[in-house]
């Protein structure tokens, strides 16, 4: 069918801001909103009898893998090996026959991802996927498949793609909690009204385009860019600056912000933009003293936080982004927002091909 780009000016802006919308129909597809309870849709493996999962991805699909070993070790106590593709597929990982294994793929075409679900498959373990094409190689080759409603995606770099695969993360986790009784009937039904209330934060989010994209002009004139954060704003840091990176072609990396003093510090200077992603949650004081290393050096700070946050870090920022208070759970979701925006935007100020940003393509069918 026919996909344009509506009032906006590329499809990356326009698949932002229809992520509300796709991630609403994606969680509808796993919870049920009618009892806030986990829904009861199929599984290729009992979540009760595995004791571990395997995810591999590649690009994106494989932060939000990595966010996704957050919640299913911290809701669901089970563990989680997740690698890139590339790397798991040549890395003879043993596998125990008790383990299920998980790829996540928009396209459902990626070559590193597919052999590494061949891999497992004459391994012997049951195989799963996250895709948004149904009818892709990955889907069809699963032993079940759990979808993203996201639509077409078209803008080489991965949006709603993302926030969808997360939506769909976050309700098996609960899905492997509830199977595994790692939590109770109250905790399932506070969990899944907090999860149902992601579409409407991002849609507040979207509203702060424009304060986001002031901060993005500052961006456009820099060369590197550090992004920090601590759990799953440790992988969303990582998002961040391969977003930047893809589409600005500004060099930008994403550090877990405990390692700063293990390297990332020696760049800092007065040049320096760091972005912390930092939410006022159960670590937050943990980032706060790691921006006051890099405020003690100069480095220039924004500070992607809630209200709280804000009030709480005490720290000369360049600037600060302030969001809504999001429960903890949800908040990878959320956040995923500003800093596709800061992306989009500071590539928009650069001026290149932002739906077509050199050198990439939007599946990579090649090894
Ligand atoms: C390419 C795209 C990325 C994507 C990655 C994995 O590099 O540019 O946006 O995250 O492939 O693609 P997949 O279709 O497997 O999610």
């Amino acid at each position: 069918f026919l996909v344009d780009k509506g009032n906006h000016r590329h499809f990356m802006e326009k698949e932002i801001h229809e992520q509300p919308e796709v991630i609403s129909h994606t969680l509808a597809n796993y919870l049920d909103f009618s009892t806030s309870r986990v829904g009861a849709f199929e599984t290729p493996f009992d979540f009760a009898k595995i004791d571990r999962l395997a995810i591999s991805a590649c690009g994106t699909a494989y932060l939000a893998g990595l966010i996704g070993k957050y919640w299913f070790e911290r809701y669901a106590r089970l563990p989680v090996d997740i690698d890139i593709a590339s790397e798991f597929r040549y890395r003879e990982m043993p596998l125990s026959k008790e383990s299920a294994a998980l790829f996540i793929s928009q396209s459902g075409e990626t070559a590193d991802t597919l052999a590494s679900l061949r891999y497992c498959r004459s391994e012997g373990l049951p195989i799963s996927a996250i895709v948004n094409v149904r009818e892709s190689t990955i889907a069809r080759e699963s032993d079940g498949i759990f979808p993203t409603l996201a639509g077409p995606e078209i803008g080489v770099a991965s949006t709603k793609a993302f926030t969808c695969q997360l939506s769909v993360l976050a309700a098996l986790a609960l899905k492997a909690a509830k199977a595994r009784g790692r939590i109770t009937f109250e905790e399932e039904v506070d969990l899944v009204r907090q999860l149902s209330e992601a579409p409407r934060y991002a849609s507040q989010v979207l509203k702060l385009s424009e304060r986001i994209e002031s901060v993005a002009r500052e961006l456009s004139h820099v060369r590197h860019v550090l992004y920090l954060g601590r759990d799953t704003n440790y992988p969303l840091a990582m998002e961040g600056a391969l977003k930047l990176k893809e589409i600005s072609y500004i060099h930008a990396e994403g550090y877990a912000a405990g390692e700063l003093k293990h390297g990332p510090i020696a760049l800092i200077d007065e040049q320096m933009p760091v972005i912390v992603i930092a939410p006022h949650d159960h670590i937050f004081e943990k980032t706060v003293s790691n921006m006051q290393e890099v405020a003690a050096r100069g480095g220039r700070i924004i500070l992607i936080t809630d209200e709280k946050g804000a009030r709480k870090a005490t720290i000369k920022t360049l600037d600060t982004i302030v969001m809504p208070d999001v429960p903890e759970f949800l908040s990878p979701i959320v956040y995923a927002l500003p800093i596709q925006l800061l992306a989009y935007h500071t590539a928009v100020f650069m001026g290149t091909d932002v739906d077509q940003p050199r050198n990439l393509a939007k599946s990579v069918t090649v090894e």
